[in-house]
C-alpha cells in the first residue's frame, strides 16, 4: 500500500549523480528528510555537497536517479516553482531594495496580495529579530545581519523545505555560533524541513537532527550525532568528526561477538570492535580521547588491560586537559576535565592508560593508508 502523504518523506533523493565532463561529483546518494527534520550534508570541501543541494534546488540536473517532494517527483518542475527556500553562504541581497522588500521579495513572486505581503514579512523580521532593520539597504548591514535576511527571506513563503549551502561560512566563530543556535530554534518554531551542507562538524552537531556524512560524492553513514560520534561506521567517519585516536594494527583473531584481537603496530595487543576487518586484516583502531582513562601510577598498579605511556605534552583547553603520550611508538591523546586532579602529570611523567574494549573500534585503512 502507498504511504500517506504525511509519513512520505518532505524531501528524497534518491540514488542521484552528477558530472562535471567526465568527473563524478556526486554517485548515487539517496537521502530523506522527514517533515520537521533537519538533516545536514557533512564532508570535506570537494566531497559534492554543494553540487547535491543545487541538484535538490535543481539548478543542476541530475545525470541519473530521482528528486521527490511529499513524494511528487519534481525533476521536470523549475527552480521557482519547487517551493524550496535557499541560503548561500553569501546573502545575495538585491542592493537597491530594503530589507522588508528584499524579504517580500519571493512573496511578490507569488503574486500574493499586498496585506498578505505585509503581515507575513512583518513577522519573518519579528523572527528573525530583524523588526528594526525593515527599512535599512543590504550596504547598511552587518554580515550576520545579512545573512538572517537571507534566511528571513528563503522562509517567509512558508516553504515545503529550506536549503542551506555554508550559510554562515563568511561569519566569524563566535556570530557563527551564536546563528546556528538562533537557526536550530526557528526551524524547530517552524517545524520546516531544512538540509544544510557544512563542512564544520561542529555546526553539523549543532543544527542537525540527524548528519549524512559525504566522502568523494558518496554517502559514508547517516545517523543522529551521537550514532555518528559514538559508532562510526567506518575509519573516514571515526576522524571526521570530533577527535580520535588512530593506532595502525593487525587483526589476529575475531571471536563471536565481534570482538578482535588486535597487535598494535608499536606491540601491544589489544581488544576492539571488528568493523569490517578479518583475521590477518591491516587496521586502523579508533578510540575516543575522552574515553581513555589515565592516571600516574605503572600498569601493574592500574590492573588488567592497562599499558604504559609516557606523557609528552599536556595541553590546557579551558574546560578540558589534553594529553598527548607515547604509547608503544604512537602518539595517543587522551582528554581528562580540567577540574579532575593533576597530581603527577607532568610532561615526561610515566602513566598508565586504559580504556574499555567496546570503546575501540578496529576498521580497515581509508584508500592510501
Ligand atoms: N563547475 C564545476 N566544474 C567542474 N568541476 C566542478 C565544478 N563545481 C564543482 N566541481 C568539482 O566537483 C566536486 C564536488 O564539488 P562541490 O559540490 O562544490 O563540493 P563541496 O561543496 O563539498 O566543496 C569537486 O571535485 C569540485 O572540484
Ligand atoms: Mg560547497
Amino acid at each position: 500500500m502507498p504511504l500517506a502523504p504525511q509519513h512520505l518523506p518532505r524531501l528524497a533523493l534518491n540514488g542521484i549523480s552528477y558530472r562535471y565532463g567526465e568527473i563524478p561529483a556526486v554517485s548515487a546518494l539517496s537521502l530523506a528528510i522527514a517533515r520537521g527534520e533537519c538533516v545536514t550534508l557533512l564532508g570535506p570541501s570537494g566531497s559534492g555537497k554543494s553540487t547535491a543541494l543545487a541538484m535538490a534546488a535543481g539548478f543542476l540536473r541530475p545525470v541519473s536517479g530521482d528528486i521527490r517532494i511529499d513524494g511528487r517527483p519534481i525533476m521536470r518542475t523549475p527552480p521557482h516553482r519547487r517551493d524550496i527556500g535557499v541560503v548561500f553562504q553569501d546573502a545575495q541581497l538585491l542592493p537597491h531594495l530594503t530589507v522588508a522588500e528584499n524579504v517580500a521579495f519571493p512573496l511578490r513572486m507569488r503574486n500574493r496580495g499586498r496585506a498578505e505581503r505585509e503581515k507575513a514579512v512583518r513577522e519573518m523580521l519579528t523572527l528573525t529579530r530583524l523588526a528594526a532593520y525593515a527599512a535599512r539597504y543590504p550596504h547598511e548591514l552587518s554580515g550576520g545581519q545579512a545573512q538572517r535576511v537571507a534566511l528571513a527571506r528563503a522562509l517567509v513563503f512558508a516553504p515545503r523545505i529550506v536549503l542551506l549551502d555554508e550559510p554562515f561560512g563568511a561569519l566569524d566563530r563566535q556570530l557563527r555560533e551564536e546563528m546556528q543556535i538562533e537557526l536550530r530554534a526557528l526551524q524547530r518554531r517552524l517545524g520546516v524541513a531544512m538540509l544544510h551542507v557544512t563542512h564544520d562538524q561542529d555546526e553539523a552537531m549543532v543544527l542537525s537532527d540527524r548528519i549524512a556524512v559525504i566522502e568523494d560524492g558518496s554517502l559514508r553513514q547517516i545517523g543522529t550525532p551521537a550514532e555518528l560520534y559514538d559508532t562510526p561506521a567506518d575509519a573516514f567517519v571515526a576522524r571526521f568528526l570530533g577527535e580520535n585516536n588512530r593506532l595502525p594494527g593487525r587483526v589476529e583473531s575475531i571471536d563471536e561477538d565481534d570482538m578482535a584481537t588486535v597487535s598494535l603496530a608499536g606491540g601491544a595487543r589489544i581488544e576492539a570492535q571488528a568493523m569490517g576487518v578479518g583475521p590477518g586484516h591491516r587496521c586502523i583502531v579508533a578510540v575516543r580521547p575522552e574515553r581513555i582513562a589515565l592516571a600516574a601510577v605503572s600498569a601493574e598498579e592500574m590492573g588488567d588491560g592497562a599499558f604504559a605511556a609516557v606523557l609528552r605534552e599536556v595541553g590546557f583547553r579551558g574546560t578540558h586537559l589534553r594529553l598527548v603520550l607515547d604509547f608503544a611508538g604512537q602518539t595517543l591523546v587522551v582528554r581528562r576535565p580540567a577540574a579532575a586532579p593533576m597530581a603527577g602529570l607532568h610532561p615526561g611523567a610515566e602513566v598508565a592508560i586504559a580504556w574499555q574494549p567496546h570503546h575501540a573500534r578496529a576498521f580497515r585503512p581509508e584508500a592510501g593508508e
